[in-house]
């Protein structure tokens, strides 16, 4: 049990690593006082230009496989429950590391990126499901939060479909679902409102 808690401890400490924040301060901005506000790799594309959102949105996605893969494999011949759950905590912890990071006040980001890649080495099935559905709806809509939304909306389904009888991702992916539409309430008030932000077609630049 000692090497399973630090390893989430790990997992929460690589999560919180705030590369937005820190790549947004050697550029001289502050992610937190431009357009949205968040420290993801949306706003960075959004602010910092389309490269370093790129870079952003692979670092923090590599928070989340690395430490979620590394669950799983140190699990290695236990049972599958066994093995969901020490992946499912690890991808969890990052998450949270990534949304709550001590390193800004417990005031990180939405984890979309972070748990896009928990999901990749997770639920790879789901995964490629929602990055369909993620893709579909931001080429609809060119706003990165719907897609996102709709993503989360649509993962605790996938999973019970396509993981049939594996409770414990189904419980992951509830909660990994609720966090991610509770980290957009920003987001929501403004798409109801009809001021959140679009990229356009030409150039990647927000309204
Ligand atoms: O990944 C976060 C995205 O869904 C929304 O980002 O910057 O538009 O709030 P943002």
């Amino acid at each position: 049990l000692g090497w399973a808690a630090a390893l989430l401890l790990a997992s929460f400490l690589l999560g919180s690593i705030p590369f937005g924040y820190w790549i947004g301060c050697c550029r001289g901005i502050d992610l937190r006082t431009e357009g949205s506000g968040n420290i993801g790799a949306t706003n960075a594309w959004r602010v910092l230009g389309a490269r370093w959102g790129c870079w952003i949105f692979l670092l923090d996605f590599v928070k989340g496989a690395l430490p979620t893969g590394v669950g799983l494999y140190l699990s290695g011949t236990q049972s599958v429950p066994i093995a969901d759950a020490l992946g499912s905590l690890a991808g969890l912890a990052s998450i949270l590391g990534h949304n709550f990071t001590p390193w800004l006040r417990g005031r990180g980001g939405k984890g979309i990126a972070t748990s896009a890649g928990v999901l990749l080495a997770l639920v790879p099935w789901a995964f490629l499901v929602l990055v369909g559905i993620w893709g579909s709806l931001f080429l609809l809509c060119r706003i990165v939060s719907m897609a996102s939304l709709g993503a989360a909306l649509v993962f605790p389904i996938a999973t019970g479909l396509l993981y049939p009888g594996r409770w414990v991702l189904l419980a992951f992916s509830l909660l990994a679902s609720s966090l991610a539409i509770l980290r957009h309430r920003s987001n929501i008030r403004r798409l109801i409102q009809g001021t959140e932000a679009r990229f356009r077609r030409n150039g990647g630049k927000d309204l």
